[in-house]
């Protein structure tokens, strides 16, 4: 059983009292001290920055894109794969620069990069102008150790405990403005996917309370804003740590049911914990966008069990034609891992098989990245990179032509869309269809934040282009 516990009442008061303390000081000061959240990573770790971004706030703090500009940077970092660290540990070496310009900046470094053992040491040998450095499980304790750091102490601050995790609820959050919300239902993740980091740095699943889902769920909706993106490593097994027996289906079905004009997605959904039931209850669901994004990883049964994934291609197949029976208009997008360990030209061909087959909307195609500490980083890899590089263009280029013609399909049809944000042109907006698609459209800024019917007149590989035709009629059904 994993050892969590909640964070006490007193606990929080003591953060509080921090925040107060900080958000007097600053408030006497000529002008209030400007910090900069840098987010790599996941959705998670953006609801993270949303966290730290709501704390600097309590504490009287403005922001700043600009790093030069910044009293504070805090770089909130993500390990899943070798590039994703690198582009960190590039960045942060960056900041030396600005740092020698402003010596009173103060740089911090959280997130699941820094959880790991081997990249703190990393830090202190390499990295000697940052400050503070703090793992996820920190994150409600930021206002303590924000101060500690700018009281005179001795040394840099490292924090990150090896534990299971915590239950922590009421944290301040500044949601960035927009259509979109990020929701977080969950945290940590329990499969332990054979390649993957994510367990280890983010620690056991913990599901929050329906209520304060629900409640938060609302007043999201009530702030305006028009889709709610439900977080989790694997929303699907949603509860399961809890007493009462809400399920994931529970939670889509109460919002759902909310009033107001707003949609629903969610991120993201393991293949062995959707069920028949998920696919129903999104299809009984007017909110419930018709999108899932069910993660693959490989085709071939002997890699997905060495994957530890709990299902194989037969069993994958099989959830995505129920989802599609149950809605046969549904997007389908998925992750697939090129070159695990050990993983010949067959067993390739295999997931190359299913990616004809399936047909996905899009793809998001990963070159295996060995982690330290995973078991599939102790698993002998005989292929080169080179070899693996060809599978992967061969992939690529593969859904590539699938996504076009996906595309194509959609060209001639009238959907309801919601208009997200301005485009690369002024008078152009961007927005997105039921099924996730990218829309390019002409049309007026005021626009933004509202559902409208739109025409799809062109396609390419990534994007759709619209033009509005809002005769007031919903046909989302013909989606
Ligand atoms: N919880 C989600 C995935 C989170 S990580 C799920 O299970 O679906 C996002 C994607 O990164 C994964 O789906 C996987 O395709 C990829 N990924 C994770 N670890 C990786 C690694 N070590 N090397 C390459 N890709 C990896
Ligand atoms: Fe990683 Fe697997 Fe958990 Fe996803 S389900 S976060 S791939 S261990
Ligand atoms: Fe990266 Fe952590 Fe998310 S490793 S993908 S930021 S959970």
């Amino acid at each position: 059983m994993p050892n969590i516990r909640s964070v006490t009442e007193e606990e929080l008061a003591a953060q509080r009292a921090v925040m107060d303390r900080l958000a007097e000081e600053n408030a006497a000061l000529p002008t209030p001290p400007v910090a900069w959240v840098d987010t790599y990573g996941c959705q998670q770790n953006e609801a993270d920055s949303e966290v730290i971004r709501g704390m600097l706030r309590e504490m009287g703090y403005g922001f700043t894109e600009s790093e030069a500009e910044a009293d504070l940077i805090v770089v909130n970092t993500c390990a899943v794969r070798g590039h994703a660290e690198l582009r960190v540990l590039g960045n942060v070496g960056a900041l030396s620069h600005t740092k020698r310009a402003r010596p009173n900046q103060r740089i911090v470094l959280c997130g699941c990069m820094v959880q790991q053992e081997h990249m703190r040491e990393k830090i202190k040998k390499s990295f000697p102008y940052v400050d503070l450095v703090f793992g996820p499980h920190e994150l409600w304790r930021f206002p303590e150790l924000l101060e500690r750091m700018l009281r005179p102490h001795r040394g840099r601050i490292f924090e990150a405990r090896q534990i299971d995790g915590e239950r922590v609820e009421g944290l301040p959050v500044l949601h960035a403005e927009g259509v979109r919300a990020w929701l977080p239902i969950m945290s940590g993740c329990n499969n332990f996917c054979s390649y993957c980091i994510v367990p280890y740095v983010r620690g056991r699943e913990r599901s929050r309370r329906p209520e304060v889902i629900l409640a938060e769920a609302r007043r999201l909706v009530e702030a305006g804003y028009q889709e709610i993106y439900l977080l989790g490593q694997n929303v699907n097994s949603y509860g399961k740590d809890l007493e009462g027996n809400e399920d994931f289906a529970y939670l889509l079905r109460e919002i759902d049911r909310m009033e107001g004009e707003f949609v629903i997605r969610f991120m993201t959904s393991h293949p062995k914990d959707a069920t028949e039931r998920l696919f129903e209850t999104m299809a009984a669901c007017p909110k419930v966008e018709r999108h899932i994004h069910l993660p693959f990883q490989s085709g071939n049964d002997r890699v997905l069990k060495a994957m530890n994934r709990g299902y194989t291609g037969e069993i994958y197949r099989a959830k995505v034609a129920c989802a599609r029976s149950l809605m046969p208009d549904i997007a389908l997008t998925s992750d697939v891992i090129v070159g695990f360990p050990g993983e010949t030209d067959e067993e390739f061909e295999d997931t190359l098989r299913l990616v004809e087959e399936l047909r996905f909307d899009m793809l998001f195609t990963f070159l295996y990245s060995p982690r330290v500490g995973t078991p599939a980083a102790a698993m002998p890899d005989p292929f080169t990179r080179e070899e693996k590089q060809a599978r992967f263009d061969r992939l690529l280029q593969a859904q590539n032509r699938i996504s076009a013609e996906m595309q194509a399909a959609h060209v001639g049809k009238t959907y309801r869309i919601l208009i997200d944000g301005e485009g690369d042109r002024p008078g152009r907006l961007t927005a997105r269809s039921s099924h996730n698609r990218l829309i390019h459209l002409e049309g007026d800024k005021a626009l933004i934040g509202s559902f409208r019917n739109a025409r799809i007149t062109d396609s390419t590989t990534w994007s759709l282009s619209a033009v509005l035709t809002d005769n007031g009629t919903s046909d989302k059904e013909e989606l």
